[in-house]
């Protein structure tokens, strides 16, 4: 992985992130002083990508608690279990609110809430306790990599299985993916999810080129993803989010890969906004239709995608566009950065920044653990068998 295609770095207890609302053009790292940094910057999306949001929650709390057992007198929240449970379920419960979709988030805080739990029920005391939160923490964050390269390989395998059995020679020319918003390093610890997809089949030479939606509002596509196949040399090109359906038409597409914030029991899929139109186009001109996401990423307890909360940002990221003056100046540190306002003030927006792609909509669920697809006939899927 190259260095500048890092969400997080971390060097002991010190954590720093790339300002992703600055990227492509000025590199910048943020340094993340505590919980409430680690918050607002979730919140503020200066990092973003679900896998990343959830490293930084749990890293934030990880770099807390190991600040707080090196502190000499002691914080008060170490004299006991109790007050050590009040104190980091509280910063659980504030990081969790930061953004309602990604279940990684929620999944994050909850699997540190049963280290505290089980650890307070234990006979351990509370730095004891604060040990084992702070080694949970880093796992998150770590584990993500791993997983990440498994699923990747699992996907551009079975794509390229999918279209030898059609017996059409399909792909022999490589094959060309289109991908929805931003999955790769910049979204997780590494190496990506449907970008990780992409990524495996440039590296194993089964890749024709990858196209990407710019993924307005926010610009993912444009902005994230187009910084990465370029820093990686992978053969790419840009779409607008209007230009899908024409792109079916006149170029051969072998699949449509995306990541995903919560996929429901039933494999309905939340993904950045613009994902569910990708998908009907894609029926229409039978593509593959290929979601690719971590195990973590299934909510069990969501039967279907009507009960995933969607998030709506503030209208103002829907009338602007985030930039630097051109003509680019040669040195990053230069160049002027500008938010500009594309549309008269105080218009009505609606900005949901994910939508619901139902399960017949997709032909593969990806994740670590393998490939899973709708048994013949069925519209939906049963996630309780993988996950
Ligand atoms: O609003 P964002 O940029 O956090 O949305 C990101 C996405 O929708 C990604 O596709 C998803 O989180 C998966 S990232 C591996």
């Amino acid at each position: 992985m190259t260095a500048q295609l890092t969400s997080i770095r971390t060097d002991g207890d010190k954590i720093e992130i790339v300002n992703q609302l600055l990227l492509p053009h000025v590199t910048e790292f943020v340094e993340i002083h505590d919980i409430y940094e680690a918050h607002d910057a979730i919140k503020s999306m200066k990092i973003r990508g679900a896998p990343a949001i959830a490293s930084l929650a749990a890293l934030s709390i990880s770099s807390h608690l190991s600040r707080a057992l090196r502190e000499d007198p002691p914080p008060a929240f170490l004299a006991s279990n109790a007050a050590l449970q009040s104190h980091i379920q509280a910063k659980l419960d504030y990081l969790f609110k930061a953004r309602p979709t990604a279940v990684n988030l929620g999944a994050a805080t909850r699997r540190l809430k049963k280290t505290l739990d089980e650890g307070v029920a234990s006979a351990a005391g509370p730095r004891e306790v604060a040990e084992a939160i702070i080694k949970e923490g880093k796992l998150i964050n770590d584990e993500d990599v791993g997983r990440n390269r498994k699923m990747s390989k699992w996907g551009a395998e079975w794509l390229e299985e999918y279209w030898k059995r059609s017996g059409s020679d399909a792909g022999k020319e490589g094959l060309n993916v289109l991908t929805v918003c931003n999955t790769g390093s910049l979204a997780t610890s590494g190496y990506g999810t449907a970008l990780g997809l992409i990524t495996h089949l440039f590296e194993t030479g089964k890749l024709g080129k990858a196209y990407y939606t710019q993924t307005a509002p926010y610009h993912q596509g444009s902005r994230l993803t187009a910084y990465e196949l370029k820093t990686l040399q992978i053969p790419s090109v840009m779409i607008c989010d209007t230009m899908v359906g024409s792109l079916f038409q006149h170029h051969k597409i072998h699949a449509v890969a995306v990541g995903a914030d919560r996929i429901a029991k039933n494999g309905d899929t939340a993904n950045k906004i613009g994902t569910y139109n990708a998908a009907v186009l894609a029926a229409r001109h039978n593509i593959p239709f290929i979601v690719v996401a971590p195990i973590s990423t299934v909510d069990l307890d969501v039967l279907s995608g009507e009960n995933i909360p969607i998030e709506h940002r503030p209208p103002i990221e829907a009338c602007t566009v985030r930039g630097v003056l051109t003509p680019l100046a040669a040195e990053p540190s230069e160049r002027k950065q500008a938010v500009v306002m594309m549309t008269p003030e105080d218009i009505e927006v609606y900005n949901p920044s994910f939508d619901v792609t139902p399960a017949e909509l997709i032909t593969a669920i990806v994740t670590e653990k393998g490939v899973a697809t709708r048994r013949a006939g069925e519209k939906t899927f049963d996630l309780s068998e993988i996950v």
